[in-house]
């Protein structure tokens, strides 16, 4: 496509945050001044974008963020915007403030607002996959799952000292939303016992024989990681289910929730959000309209933003099956 003259850009963060969201906004408003084009913050996501929250940025606002976890243009998720009439007044404050493109920072649910707003408003969006939960197609990463899984890690290894001075087992459950990617890095990084996720169905049976079998081979501590979203359900209700099976052990469970989704980013984060955050401005500027900016390979990649967003990235069956050799 003929890339549109664009002088002024908003950029936003939307949905759950993640580390590294601070990182790619610093990057595109940074790389924005280097094209000589007026930066906006639009902060509160879609619903600021609708309330007309939106503020002109200048270097100021964006030292010392990078290595900041959240966002400093904060986040909603909002329901106004799904309806027509949120959009047409978030079209006519963006119209106001002569606002040409936009970058737009979130998972699915803010990645889909942006491709509505390009279809209705012709308003050239390009995404990025700013979520902890890894569930975009079109990047091997998204901004803020490395860290995620590092601070769950860190988490799992402080859990497993105790875990060691009891002989506990222990239920961890991790965020994920109803994909398992969380779950299986944190698994293999920390040597879970067992790791229950959507995507692979693991019967209470089968899970209470692998729990024997370690304690025949005399393991001290086992830790099972159970991801959200499971449609066996949570680690609380797994662990109650087990204690039926194996009474005589002495379960725990540990929820660590939002904890997950705070902290300074990674250097893998922060470099993955400086790049992405350039590609978004450049992509912008060479008419790349309506897609996500992602890394395949450490090489900047450009997906519609239809095809990034469809639930078809799945935790890759090695990973499952080095996660059983080395818990067996
Ligand atoms: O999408 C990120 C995420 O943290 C999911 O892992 C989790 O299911 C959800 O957001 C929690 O959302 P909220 O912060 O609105 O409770």
């Amino acid at each position: 496509m003929e890339p549109k003259v664009i002088k002024r850009i908003g950029v936003l963060t939307s949905g759950g945050d993640s580390p590294g969201m601070n990182a790619a906004i610093r990057a595109a408003v940074r790389t924005g001044f280097y094209y000589n084009i007026e930066m906006f913050g639009i902060y509160r996501g879609y619903e600021g974008m609708i309330h007309n929250e939106i503020k002109k940025l200048d270097s100021k606002n964006i030292a010392h963020v990078l290595e900041r976890g959240g966002t400093f243009l904060k986040s909603a998720r909002s329901e106004e915007f799904r309806t027509p009439e949120g959009r047409q007044k978030a079209y006519e404050n963006l119209r106001s403030h002569g606002i040409d493109a936009l970058v737009v920072i979130g998972g699915d649910g803010s990645l889909t607002g942006a491709h509505l707003f390009y279809k209705e408003f012709g308003i050239p969006a390009v995404g990025l996959p700013g979520t902890i939960d890894n569930d975009l197609s079109g990047t091997d990463s998204t901004i803020g799952f490395d860290t995620a899984c590092n601070t769950a890690i860190q988490a799992i290894d402080k859990i497993r000292d105790t875990a060691t001075s009891h002989d506990r087992l222990f239920f961890v459950e991790v965020m994920g939303r109803d994909a398992g990617f969380i779950a299986i890095n944190a698994g293999i990084g920390s040597a879970a016992a067992a790791i229950l996720i959507p995507e692979k169905k693991m019967p209470v049976e089968e899970l209470v024989e692998k729990l024997k079998v370690r304690t025949k081979a005399k393991k001290t501590s086992n830790i099972v990681i159970v991801a959200e979203g499971g449609k066996s359900g949570g680690a609380a209700e797994i662990a109650s289910k087990v204690k039926k099976y194996l009474p005589y052990y002495d379960i725990k469970v540990t929820i660590l929730g939002h904890l997950q989704r705070g902290g300074a980013p990674s250097s893998f984060d922060r470099l993955l959000a400086s790049k992405l955050g350039v590609a978004a401005v450049e992509g912008l500027l060479h008419g790349k309209y309506d897609v996500m900016a992602g890394l395949i390979n450490h090489k900047v990649v450009y997906t519609p933003i239809k095809k990034a967003i469809v639930d078809d990235k799945t935790v890759d069956e090695d990973d499952f099956r080095v996660a059983k050799i080395l818990s067996t």
